[in-house]
């Protein structure tokens, strides 16, 4: 069993997919709650808290710098968490999610897209980047993707979301790829976008 502190919501109104909230660097299971109800009221929410500790703050997976990561530390943990997410589908009795994710958790979202592709229903990566330099060949069938980027983000350059939104691309995902006026942190933009982009792919 992959054993993840988590918060599980259940829908409140039937058709709509169920998220996976995936938070960032430090933030934990209650974090993402609030910006879940507001881009898709009514769906059931489900919401690990990562495992892995930095200096106390929880995380998805371990780096070795800022923006370096430990990429087979990236594959393992994309996996155990793909192994939860399906774990709490039988558990919870809810469809395949549409991930949530900020920052780390934008980070590990993409990782399980090109390693379990299976897992997602699609996924809204907010301030993304590459998680794995040597990615295997997914085959993502048009699953919905929106990435929405920070203009002057000073974590995640311009060329490294761009790489991302073709990776996923050639990988097969829809992707959708906007650039914000905005630095790391998410602005009510990337709420409204994420609002309309699900309303749209349900
Ligand atoms: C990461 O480590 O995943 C990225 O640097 C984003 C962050 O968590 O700051």
């Amino acid at each position: 069993e992959s054993a993840f502190i988590h918060r599980f919501e259940p829908a409140t109104s039937a058709g709509s997919a169920p998220l996976l909230l995936l938070h960032g660097t430090g933030g934990d299971e209650n974090d993402l709650l609030g910006l879940g109800k507001m881009i898709s009221p009514g769906s059931a929410l489900l919401s690990p808290r990562g495992r892995v500790l930095e200096h106390g703050m929880p995380r998805f997976f371990r780096r070795l710098a800022e923006g370096v990561f430990d990429e087979d530390d990236v594959r393992l943990r994309a996996r155990e968490l793909g192994d939860f997410v399906s774990e709490s589908r039988q558990r919870y009795g809810i469809a395949a999610p549409v991930a949530v994710g900020f920052s780390n958790g934008a980070n590990i979202a993409a990782a399980l897209l090109l390693l379990k592709p299976d897992v997602l229903a699609g996924a809204i990566l907010l301030r993304a980047m590459v998680p794995l330099s040597d990615p295997p060949k997914a085959e993502l069938g048009g699953k919905p993707v929106l990435l929405l980027s920070g203009q002057a983000d000073p974590i995640v350059p311009a060329s490294n979301s761009a790489r991302l939104a073709a990776l996923l691309s050639q990988a097969g995902a829809g992707v959708t790829h906007k650039v914000l006026p905005a630095g790391h942190q998410l602005s009510q933009a990337d709420v409204t976008l994420a609002r309309d982009w699900i309303g749209n792919i349900a």
